[in-house]
């Protein structure tokens, strides 16, 4: 794939975007429609290959699925009648659909095996493997924790799972097996990671019961279909958020974005620093926050955006890590992150990515297990950058081209599309050259 440049903008950003629909929640709907009985209908589903991903398998499963741009609509027999899909199930870079979808296979009446490709296929699956056995499923994995899973399927028991890291995927893996299993599965969190499952489920029918930090469901669970408009994806509008910030005097307006307190962390972060953060047309969608959001700001960023990312809020803010370091660049008392260890286990090891990149471009980082280091009075100098295949890296370092003292070139910006295919050209969109 032929590289892309983005060259340093002249001035402040300004237009409107439409972030294409979440990507969390397009991949709940399309799990939980392929659940359940009926027809589902969804308006604005996530463009992204992920999410197609999470289509094409339910699909192997006997659902029946009709994609209209951004509208699908979802028909299955439900859960009981799912059918041994004829091929190997292929998940491509989606770590949210291979966790929650082994869920459903560990209930079928039938083997499968299921894989992505070679960046999914080094992603830890330990995590769902373990609660997903205990409950009776017989799973086998490369090296006893990686893709290819080999899941060989049937009459689960529900359990009670204390969740050893703070995950919605491997939440949400459990409360899906114990939807159809015999009797209650109990999950109880260590951190709070994002409830996007526990909202929509009620919608499909289920019973969630949330009693603090644990959440019970019933096993047996009759889904029904929904009809159901997916909000703009936060994570996506998040790089047109920090643009502003990069580039003082910037008006970018986002439309009908999501802002689920469990994902929208970094708004929380902006308003404890005193940073204005508009937000208009506020409404709600099946449990969904949704409004329009603008940021203005001027060169105090600098100075009010906190230095340092930790504790609970790295789970708040997890996906948003990568384009924050680039704002960290640009902060007065420099930029931290600490306790995010699993930046390591994403689309790249997103920790070493960024290091690897702000070295290149002149930025001295200090690599930590857990997290960088990133000194005050960092520039940016330009130069070509990789972005290990993973999306986020590609849209981060685009964002540092707006700022760099010259291009910043990208080596496979083509990744983009794993979430958010239009990207360079929204971006282009309110650039000025
Ligand atoms: C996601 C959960 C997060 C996040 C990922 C999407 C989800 O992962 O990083 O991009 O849709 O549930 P973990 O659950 O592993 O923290």
């Amino acid at each position: 794939m032929t590289p892309r440049r983005v060259d340093p903008v002249q001035g402040p950003l300004e237009g409107e975007v439409q972030v294409p629909g979440d990507k969390s929640i397009s991949h709940r709907y399309a799990l939980f429609g392929g659940m359940a009985r009926g027809t589902t209908r969804i308006r604005n589903f996530s463009s992204s290959e992920d999410c197609q991903a999470s289509l094409s398998c339910i699909e192997a499963l006997g659902v029946e699925v009709v994609r209209n741009g951004s509208r699908v609509e979802i028909t299955s027999p439900g859960w009981r009648r799912f059918t041994a899909p004829a091929r190997v199930l292929d998940v491509h870079n989606s770590g949210t659909t291979i966790r929650l979808l082994s869920a459903l296979l560990a209930a079928g009446r039938f083997s499968s095996r299921v894989q992505g490709d070679s960046s999914l296929n080094q992603r830890p699956m330990k995590r769902i493997m373990d609660p997903l056995i205990r409950m009776g499923a017989r799973i086998e994995a490369r090296d006893g924790g990686f893709p290819p899973l080999l899941i060989q399927g049937g009459r689960l028991t529900g359990i009670r799972y204390r969740l050893p890291i703070a995950s919605a995927q491997v939440k949400s893996c459990v409360l899906l097996a114990g939807l159809m299993a015999e009797g209650e599965t109990e999950v109880e969190e260590t951190g709070p990671s994002r409830d996007h499952t526990e909202r929509a489920l009620p919608f499909f029918g289920a019973a969630l019961i949330q009693d603090g930090a644990r959440l019970r469901v019933r096993g047996g669970a009759r889904l029904r279909a929904v009809e159901f408009r997916i909000p703009g994806d936060f994570s996506s509008a998040l790089f047109f958020l920090v643009a502003s910030l990069l580039v003082p005097g910037s008006r970018i307006a986002l439309k009908g974005v999501g802002v689920n307190p469990t994902r929208a962390g970094f708004l929380s972060l902006l308003d404890k620093a005193g940073i204005r953060v508009e937000r208009s047309n506020a409404t709600e969608s099946n449990g969904e926050p949704v409004c329009d959001l603008q940021i203005r700001a001027d060169s105090q960023v600098r100075k009010q955006f906190p230095n340092e990312i930790s504790g609970d809020w790295v789970a708040r803010l997890i996906d948003e890590i990568p384009a924050l370091a680039i704002l960290g660049t640009r902060l007065e008392r420099g930029f931290k992150v600490r306790d995010a260890q699993e930046l390591r286990h994403k689309e790249s090891d997103r920790i070493r990515s960024v290091v690897v990149n702000l070295r290149q471009l002149g930025v001295d980082v200090r690599e930590l297990p857990d997290g960088f280091v990133i000194p005050p009075g960092s520039r940016i100098r330009g130069g070509r950058v990789r972005t290990f295949g993973d999306h986020r890296i590609a849209m981060a370092f685009a964002l540092a081209g707006l700022v760099a003292e010259s291009p910043v070139e990208l080596d496979r910006p083509e990744c983009v599309a794993v979430s958010y295919p239009d990207f360079f050209q929204h971006l282009e969109g309110v650039c000025r050259r």
